[in-house]
């Protein structure tokens, strides 16, 4: 018997990043389930999130759940490491929705995929954290880990210099970096990174990377289902997406990933 509930099926699920990183996850979720209805909302205002401390994370990711709040969620789903290394645990029981971090369940599976010597390139308040470290050791004590910050690599994509020379110089440096511990994968532990595959894969081999983007994605479909929540009335989703600064500079450097469309200014 499905006992479905249709009235909160339908409510939307709200993602969020500090900028336009999330919608790497975000755009692959409309692929998969676009009857979804979504909201994004880009927290350009306090960008980036990387150099944040702890409590700053917090009440960024209480003030972005206090206005999901307020749109009667029936999800949220953090599409920022960052936010999910510093600020998930504290607020994760606040809410009577679900929240999706996107280390935790992404770890889990990468733990067991084979790979023993696993490389971690993420922000600083991420690998500050060591979360990536500690939960792929909790799902497999055997593994090698070594976690490298990359503080410049969200603004390269949040200002487009992607065709800049110190833009390549940079990535090629955490490469060789990251090289020297010879890894067999490496996670893009944050989610601005998969915008610059097309630089990463010039000195290194592309399937050397993960995107857990479509790992997570995967999850929470599972989960949803698992839960009863998936919207299956077979007609596309809405979605509204929302920043709380710099609506024309969002638009124009998140073309890579996803076509949005409008983009409203709101200060939570
Ligand atoms: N994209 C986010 C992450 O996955 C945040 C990056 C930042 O603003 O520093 O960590």
């Amino acid at each position: 018997m499905n006992t479905a509930n249709h009235n909160l099926n339908s409510k939307p699920i709200g993602f969020f990043d500090s900028g336009v990183g999330g919608l790497s996850v975000y755009a692959r979720f409309k692929d998969i389930l676009p009857s979804e209805n979504t909201l994004y909302f880009g927290d350009t205002i306090h960008l980036p999130y990387g150099n944040k401390s702890k409590n700053e994370l917090i009440s960024f990711a209480r003030s972005i759940l206090n206005f999901y709040k307020t749109k009667d969620v029936k999800a949220v789903v953090i599409a920022c490491n960052t936010s999910s290394a510093q600020a998930y645990e504290t607020v994760k029981d606040e809410y009577e929705f679900k929240i999706y971090p996107i280390i935790q369940p992404c770890t889990q599976i990468i733990a067991s995929g084979g790979a023993k010597r696993i490389g971690v390139f993420a922000t600083e308040a991420t690998v500050k954290s060591g979360v990536y470290t500690k939960e792929l050791l909790k799902h497999n004590h055997t593994l090698l880990i070594k976690e490298i910050a990359c503080p410049n690599w969200v603004n390269i994509v949040e200002s487009g210099k992607y065709k800049n020379d110190a833009s390549a110089d940079d990535i090629k440096q955490h490469l060789t970096e990251m090289s020297e511990f010879r890894p067999e994968k490496i996670i893009l532990g944050c989610t601005h990174y998969p915008y610059l595959m097309n630089i990463l894969s010039k000195f290194a081999d592309k399937e050397l990377f993960i995107d857990p983007a479509e790992i997570f994605v995967k999850y929470i479909k599972e989960d949803l289902k698992k839960s009863q929540l998936l919207n299956t009335n077979g007609i596309k989703g809405d979605e509204e997406i929302f920043v709380s600064s710099c609506p024309e500079s969002f638009k124009e450097h998140s073309k890579i990933f996803y076509n949005v469309k409008n983009v409203t200014l709101c200060k939570i």
